[in-house]
């Protein structure tokens, strides 16, 4: 993210805080009290059902439930990894004016240029002030949930996209050290292929596919040149971008060839149980290697993805209050439990994230969430494409249109032209 941006943003976001008073006749009455709950139920919308998600939901719905044991939780998840499936859900439900109570949206461009563009949210401003997040909410966050003063989510979490999932005891019995740049990823994987494992990196759907991309784009570019490419300052039809593409092209090389038909969770299995060595996945995997028994360091290891060691690629969930909530003050009330430290002190541990909030009790978490929270603290952040942040939903759309004729066809310069075009239609290089 760029310093100045985020420093112009902020503090245009405080003054306009200052000024409007944050939208208190309609928020409940009192900083600690409960919000009033005036109906029974609150329906909330997500992705998480599968392994290691579900789990952490319910770590959040049982706080909920002990604090406001008057309101029946629905939960309206709806399965498929990277909400892939639950976000045409969503619109078709928004569509027909049958809105959720809350739903799971991603900070960055997913909810300012998507949600927000369609006036379809509330300011969460008198939240914010009530509870006092303002004060620990960290400080890249709040502008990528903000316009014009107004905050339109509640965060939960920070997961982290560049990382790299690796088998201790394959690495082990090769004699390979955790690969820290790309061409030692590429001469490790070339050892485990003359050793006869067909395909040393698990990949998954399409859209672990695009995640996979995101960081090789990141590998290759660096962190400016990177946030350049989404903003407009570096041209996609550059020979830094064909570098990325033909990088990504040959780590394509040693993936699986039932990619297609895996989920996430099938793809980092194959590294846990032995028929894979690497597997580049956001931290949820944790959550889940956790959920099925194996232990870090001992069943899994994980590095940033190689080449991209310093840098924080990040997306954050966080939870939306619509406009003409079915159940508004009992989504209220599901939000304030969302952005409540016990709330996310519950979630992120079992989840295999980290709190938004930056006072979340150290104690709760696992060595690979404290790596991350460290990480989180002294490294460069960059936005994640695929988890929402750096790009709206038409732009990532067509990015992924791209991606599947790529995945079939394997041409760089079709793929670079197709991410020309994507940039010149839906991003900022029109
Ligand atoms: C992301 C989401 C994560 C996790 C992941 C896999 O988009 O932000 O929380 O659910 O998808 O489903």
């Amino acid at each position: 993210m760029r310093n100045k941006t985020l420093q112009l943003l902020l503090i245009g976001l405080l003054l306009a805080l200052a000024a409007c008073g944050g939208g208190e006749t309609t928020a409940p009455e009192g900083a600690a009290a409960p919000p009033a709950a005036t109906a029974n139920q609150v329906e909330v919308f997500s992705w998480w059902t599968g392994g290691g998600e579900a789990a952490g939901l319910d770590a959040m719905i049982a706080v909920f439930k002990e604090k406001y044991p008057e309101i029946t939780f629905v939960n309206a998840a709806v399965a498929g990894g990277a909400g892939t499936n639950a976000r045409a859900v969503l619109a078709t439900r928004l569509q027909a004016g049958d809105a959720p109570d809350s739903w799971q949206g991603h900070a960055g461009q997913e909810l300012i240029g998507t949600y927000v563009a369609a006036g379809q949210l509330e300011p969460v401003n008198f939240l914010f002030e009530q509870n006092g997040w303002i004060e620990v909410m960290p400080e890249t966050l709040i502008p990528l949930i903000s316009q014009d003063g107004n905050i339109y989510s509640v965060p939960v979490n920070i997961h982290r996209a560049n990382v790299m999932w690796y088998s201790p005891t394959i690495l082990a019995e090769n004699g390979i050290q955790p690969p820290q740049s790309m061409d030692e990823w590429f001469a490790a994987m070339d050892a485990l292929q003359a050793g006869g494992m067909a395909a040393p990196l698990a990949m998954g759907e399409q859209w672990t596919a695009l995640h996979l991309f995101e960081t090789v784009l990141l590998a290759s570019l660096g962190p400016d040149k990177y946030n350049d490419v989404w903003e407009g300052d570096l041209d996609w039809g550059s020979p830094e971008v064909k570098t990325a593409l033909e990088a990504f092209a040959k780590v394509l090389t040693y993936t699986n060839s039932d990619a297609a038909a895996l989920s996430w969770q099938d793809a980092a299995q194959l590294v846990v149980n032995g028929s894979s060595a690497f597997n580049v996945m956001g931290d949820w995997a944790e959550g889940y290697f956790r959920e099925i028994g194996f232990e870090p360091n001992i069943g899994y290891g994980w590095v940033p993805t190689p080449g991209t060691g310093g840098t924080f690629q990040f997306l954050s969930d966080s939870f939306v209050l619509p406009v003409g909530a079915p159940h508004r003050d009992a989504a209220i009330a599901w939000l304030t439990v969302a952005g409540s430290r016990e709330g996310q002190d519950a979630f992120n541990p079992v989840k295999g994230s980290i709190p938004a909030r930056s006072d979340g009790d150290r104690a709760l978490y696992g060595e690979y969430l404290l790596s991350a929270m460290d990480d989180w603290a002294n490294d460069i952040v960059v936005g994640s494409l695929t988890h929402g942040v750096v790009a709206n939903d038409s732009w990532k759309s067509e990015i992924d249109t791209a991606m599947g004729l790529f995945l079939i066809n394997g041409n760089v310069d079709a793929f670079q032209q197709a991410l020309v075009a994507a940039c010149v239609a839906s991003g900022p290089c029109q």
